[in-house]
């Protein structure tokens, strides 16, 4: 029989936070372009997706307007949307993705924080060169009309961080292109 200090809570102890918890949340890192929606979709355990890009795109179709617009006006309200959409997520201990850009330390500090309790925080970090990423958004842009202003992108590939061990995880994944590494 396990005492209070008998092999279970040896067990237990030595564990380290996030090693027993059983649903996983991949946080997704990248620019837009770098191929987190797309990883999203083809993941093989068909999670379910958390994405305000996903709201501004419903946004868009139930008010007619063209996806830039619906950022533009309706972008506080397709956060809070995921937000909710979160938390139901958390709430029912469902493994999920969270699709959004999540470029600076600050950013997955805040979804770490929220998650650890119940979930595998794992970070997913697509090093797609930015050069890729720029001309997939501009192919993107003609085919959807979708695509973000270089003024903009540039002020992404300055904000973003590739996570480290130095910053609160449970494990990072990199996907892709091993050329490109962070600011180098
Ligand atoms: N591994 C890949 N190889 C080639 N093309 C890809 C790959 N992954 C994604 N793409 C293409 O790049 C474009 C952007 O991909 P995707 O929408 O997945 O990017 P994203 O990171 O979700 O961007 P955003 O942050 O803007 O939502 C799409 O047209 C997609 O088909
Ligand atoms: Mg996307």
């Amino acid at each position: 029989m396990d005492t209070k200090n008998g092999p279970a809570s040896r067990i237990i102890s030595s564990v380290k936070p996030g090693e027993n918890k059983n649903p996983v949340a991949f946080v997704l890192v990248g620019l837009p372009g770098s191929g987190k929606s797309t990883w999203a979709r083809n993941h093989p355990r068909r999670l379910a997706i958390a994405s305000s890009d996903h709201y501004i795109r419903q946004i868009a179709v139930s008010e007619g307007l063209a996806y830039k617009e619906a950022f533009e006006q309706h972008n506080k309200k397709s956060f809070s949307l995921m937000k909710e959409r979160v938390k139901s997520l958390v709430r029912d201990g469902k493994s999920f993705i969270w699709d959004q850009v999540n470029l600076t330390r600050k950013k997955r500090a805040s979804i770490y924080g929220l998650l650890h309790r119940t979930h595998r925080v794992v970070f997913v970090v697509f090093l797609t060169p930015p050069e890729i990423c720029w001309q997939r958004n501009l192919e993107r842009n003609e085919r959807e009309g979708q695509g973000i202003d270089r003024q903009r992108f540039e002020m992404l590939v300055k904000l973003l961080t590739v996570p480290d061990e130095t910053e609160p995880h449970d494990r990072i994944i990199r996907v892709g292109h091993a050329t490109w590494h962070d600011k180098t």
